[in-house]
């Protein structure tokens, strides 16, 4: 069995303490951070940029999964990566030049990602995963937290996993939205590495955090 990352989204933290949330989650077993990036023009919701993640980067020292749904993306690497985000994962839809981003990202001294719409088929990552370190599935549209698990994005789990397998790198699989303790072991038999949870690591408040984090790794 692989290690599996969880990768708590703050996007269903309580954004006027989330120093302190990230905090809660890190104690509580999170081995990321994922960050949602939206610029309400991508995706029909806003959040928060660099100046914020900058702040936040002194609460932890567990990595920055920062995943942004924004367009164009490539005036922003160099505010994203002085900000402290280690991994940075992009749209192909956000830009003409997907390969141009992901090797900008990666002169930037992060780790490029690039994320998978549902509609989005797996066979775009074939040209750049050589030049990637994460593939993010998108298991709902992207915009919001606490939607339903999108069933039919296992199978592209399932064929990520293959194309990953045969290049013999250790690339993160990924998978966001919907995640939860009957979700996840399903995401992870389909062959994910890395659980993204937002709604279900955040219910119940910080007391719950450990627990629910617990509740989406695999049973051993
Ligand atoms: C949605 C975001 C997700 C979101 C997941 O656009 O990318 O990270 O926070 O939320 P849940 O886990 O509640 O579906
Ligand atoms: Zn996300």
């Amino acid at each position: 069995m692989r290690d599996i990352l969880i990768s708590p989204s703050i996007l269903s933290a309580d954004f006027a303490c989330l120093g302190e949330e990230i905090r809660a989650i890190d104690h509580a077993g999170a081995d990321m951070i994922h960050i949602d990036v939206m610029d309400g023009h991508f995706v029909p919701n806003l959040t928060f940029g660099p100046p914020v993640i900058e702040k936040l980067r002194p609460h932890t020292k567990k990595p920055f999964d920062v995943h942004l749904m924004i367009a164009p993306v490539d005036p922003f690497i160099h505010a994203f990566a002085k900000a402290g985000a280690d991994i940075l994962t992009v749209h192909p839809e956000a830009g003409a030049h997907l390969h141009r981003t992901l090797q900008a990202i990666r002169a930037a001294g992060m780790k490029p990602g690039v994320a998978l719409n549902p509609a989005t088929p797996a066979s775009i990552i074939e040209p750049v995963i050589d030049d990637i370190d994460l593939v993010l599935v998108m298991s709902v549209n992207p915009g919001f937290g606490g939607q339903a698990f999108i069933e039919s994005q296992l199978r592209k789990v399932e064929q990520l996993r293959q194309m990953i397998d045969r290049t013999g790198r250790d690339i993160i699989l990924e998978i966001d939205g919907g995640l939860n303790a009957e979700t996840s072991p399903r995401a992870i038999s389909a062959g994910v590495t890395a659980i993204v949870a937002g709604s279900a690591v955040f219910k119940g408040g910080p007391t719950a955090y450990a627990d629910n984090i617990r509740a989406l790794r695999p049973s051993v």
